[in-house]
């Protein structure tokens, strides 16, 4: 799939990267440790690969210092401007080795094998890299497109389930905003039988489809609006709660994943949708509904009052104004400037 700067490799297997690989001569891989095993498939059937390093991907390392080290590596590796950075794991560590490398000897080319449901259709599309600053989520970063993404669902197979389910209310929130029904529908069904007990294993064709599917609507997106003037905006559906749900949770102490949030956030958007007249009436019930078959969090575990003052300090305010992005039914979605006070 190639669409303008965008381009992505969707296969079975791992065993397309090869061929991705074949006109880079200097490749230097930078991987999540938990993913180890892929890495050592890729190194010993790719001859470009001149170096592999690991890192560990969670939040708090997400940071510039790590950034650095893989900056100092590359140094230590003799890395030319000519080098290919590929970044194999989740979101974080494509964020971090794709801005390594978007900032080594001013920008060296960089391309990713994302690692989680959610990076496969959201984090790994769309060239945003970046760290965070304190508790300030991708304070620092470029925008910068990757010479390519290889997806392939096959290596979802050791995703934790709730990894899974994190990246799944992704998945879902793709095909509310774009694509519509067809998609959506297929999505939850799919996530209903998981829940039900059917392995992964069983419905990887599916997975893989629908992971092209909404990789294919974000790649749509971010060609249209790369810089986030206009369009781009509508992928963060659900992300004005999610973000409050998130600030919430790190306040309190509170187990809650960015996935988790978000599905609470769409259905917290479902609702202000009805309730300011945009959406019919029963969308919000309907999401619900079908989140609860498929095992995504519907219920916030904060009182929505709480939420409001978050709500108003979140980046994307101005002044007493929050952009929302609305419902007005599945796969049609409207930008709507709501002062949060008077939810
Ligand atoms: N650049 C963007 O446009 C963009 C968009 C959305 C999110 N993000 C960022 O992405 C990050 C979240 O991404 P994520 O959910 O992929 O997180 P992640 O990279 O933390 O991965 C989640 C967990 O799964 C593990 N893991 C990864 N692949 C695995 C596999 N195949 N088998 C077993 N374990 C595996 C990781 O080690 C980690 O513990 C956040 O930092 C967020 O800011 C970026
Ligand atoms: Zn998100």
């Amino acid at each position: 799939m190639m669409n303008n700067k965008i381009s992505i490799v969707v296969k079975e297997g791992i065993e397309g990267l090869p061929e991705c690989l074949a006109g880079w001569r200097e490749v230097y891989v930078v991987f999540d440790r938990n993913v180890s095993e892929v890495v050592e498939d890729i190194v010993s059937h790719c001859r470009e690969v001149k170096g592999s390093l690991e890192i560990v991907a969670t939040e708090e390392e997400k940071r510039i210092e790590t950034v650095m080290g893989i900056v100092r590596w590359l140094m230590d590796k003799g890395a030319s401007r000519k080098a290919l950075v590929l970044a194999v794991g989740g979101g974080i560590t494509t964020d971090m080795a794709g801005f390594a490398a978007c900032i080594y000897k001013r920008g060296v080319a960089y391309a990713n094998v994302p690692t989680t449901l959610l990076a496969q259709v959201d984090a790994a599309i769309g060239g945003k890299t970046g760290v965070n600053v304190d508790d300030y989520k991708n304070m620092v970063g470029v925008i910068r497109q990757p010479a390519f993404t290889y997806i392939c669902a096959d290596v979802l197979r050791t995703l934790p389930r709730r990894d899974f389910l994190s990246g799944a209310a992704e998945l879902v929130k793709t095909f509310i905003l774009e694509d519509g029904a067809p998609h959506y529908e297929d999505a939850v069904a799919l996530l209903a039988s998981l829940r039900d007990g059917t392995p992964l294993g069983a419905v990887m064709t599916e997975l893989a489809r629908l992971v092209e599917a909404a990789a294919g609507v974000k790649a749509g997106v971010v060609s249209r609006d790369e810089f986030e003037t206009g369009e781009r905006k509508k992928l963060n559906l659900g992300h004005t709660f999610a973000h409050a749900l998130e600030h919430e949770a790190r306040r309190t102490g509170t187990d809650l994943t960015h996935g988790e949030a978000v599905a609470v956030g769409m259905i917290l958007a479902a609702e202000l949708s009805e309730r300011v007249g945009v959406a019919p009436e029963g969308l919000a019930e309907r999401l619900r509904r079908d989140f609860v078959a498929a095992g995504l969090l519907v219920e916030s575990p904060f009182p929505v009052s709480v939420l409001r003052d978050a709500m108003t300090k979140d980046k994307k305010a101005e002044g007493d104004i929050v952009h929302f992005v609305l419902m007005r039914g599945i796969g049609d979605v409207v930008f709507v400037d709501i002062d949060p006070l008077k939810i």
